[in-house]
């Protein structure tokens, strides 16, 4: 163990957090359509000279868009998995159990957030973003593995939107301010949650053989193909979204150089990022020694 994170710690650091989704988004607080919602490390519409500055801002909300969505998505199976992981000890320590509840009720809220947030969007921006799914049916495929696996999945997550916002959000100050407040008040809670998905990985690890844990890195590793192959489709549909909102064709290499910017784009976005997080590395070598390079080594191509 490299850390001192405790549920007593995470439930009181998450006890003076609690905001509400209507102090986020609705009334007076609205989307500004005439700026950027992803930052540049995210979005990479740079890249493609060939888009002028407003495609390449409709191109950013259209990602902005994507980035809702499959968080949304992903809070789908984090949910129920945590009060799987939960219910077996309800009559156990009494910090843990509130502080995995809170947890829940937190990641239903970010779920409604998410959203709110969509329907905002749906309603501003002019034309359709078409979405991978259903959610329903790709949080089953990735409870069907094994709980470690899952947990290793939903860490890998959540200390990526630490990295997102510290990375690459909190200093920039072209982002529009909705979307930038939605993501501090996700990163604000998912910060406990990172800490709680660690102990989670930690007592679900000491149940295992080696022969369990490697299997359960096997599947974390599938279920990052799975999620992969669902962005790369969802890049089909953001270049069908783009070329629906602008209007715009494009010709064969355009288009190739389209589909390759942004499926590294969502690439780091959701994998890379997460999988390099050093605490998400420390915690897989702390399973078992020689796994943290051996994701890192996946992780290249996904930068
Ligand atoms: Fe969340
Ligand atoms: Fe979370």
């Amino acid at each position: 163990m490299n850390h001192q994170f405790t549920y007593q710690a995470t439930l009181a650091a998450s006890e003076k957090i609690n905001w509400s989704v209507e102090d986020i988004i609705g009334g007076e607080r609205r989307l500004n359509f005439t700026k950027p919602f992803l930052s540049e490390s995210q979005a990479r519409v740079e890249p493609l000279s060939f888009l002028s500055p407003s495609e390449k801002l409709t191109l950013n909300q259209i990602r902005g868009h994507g980035y809702l969505y499959t968080f949304g998505l992903v809070e789908e199976f984090i949910l129920p998995f945590v009060l799987d992981h939960a219910r077996p000890q309800l009559r156990g320590d009494d910090y843990r159990v509130r502080a995995l509840l809170r947890f829940a009720g937190e990641e239903a809220k970010h779920i409604h957030l998410f959203k709110r947030f969509r329907e905002e969007f749906e309603a501003g921006f002019g034309s359709v973003c078409t979405v991978i799914g259903p959610p329903e049916e790709i949080s089953r495929a990735v409870l069907s593995h094994h709980p470690l696996a899952v947990a290793l999945t939903i860490a890998h997550i959540e200390w990526m939107t630490q990295r997102h916002y510290t990375d690459s959000v909190v200093d920039d100050q072209n982002l529009d301010p909705q979307f930038k407040s939605l993501l501090k008040h996700h990163w604000m809670e998912e910060a406990q949650h990172a800490k709680l998905d660690t102990l989670m990985v930690e007592a679900l690890g000491e149940a295992c053989s080696d022969v369990d844990i490697d299997r359960a890195i096997g599947e974390y590793l599938q279920i990052g193909g799975l999620l992969d192959g669902g962005l790369q489709q969802q890049v089909q549909f953001d270049l069908e979204s783009f070329m629906r909102a602008t209007g715009r064709d494009f010709n064969d290499s355009e288009r190739e150089m389209f589909i390759r910017v942004q499926q590294q784009a969502v690439r780091w976005t959701f994998l890379g990022s997460g999988m390099t997080h050093p605490n998400f590395l420390a915690t897989l070598e702390g399973l078992r020694q020689g796994t943290r390079a051996k994701v890192e080594q996946i992780a290249a191509a996904f930068s």
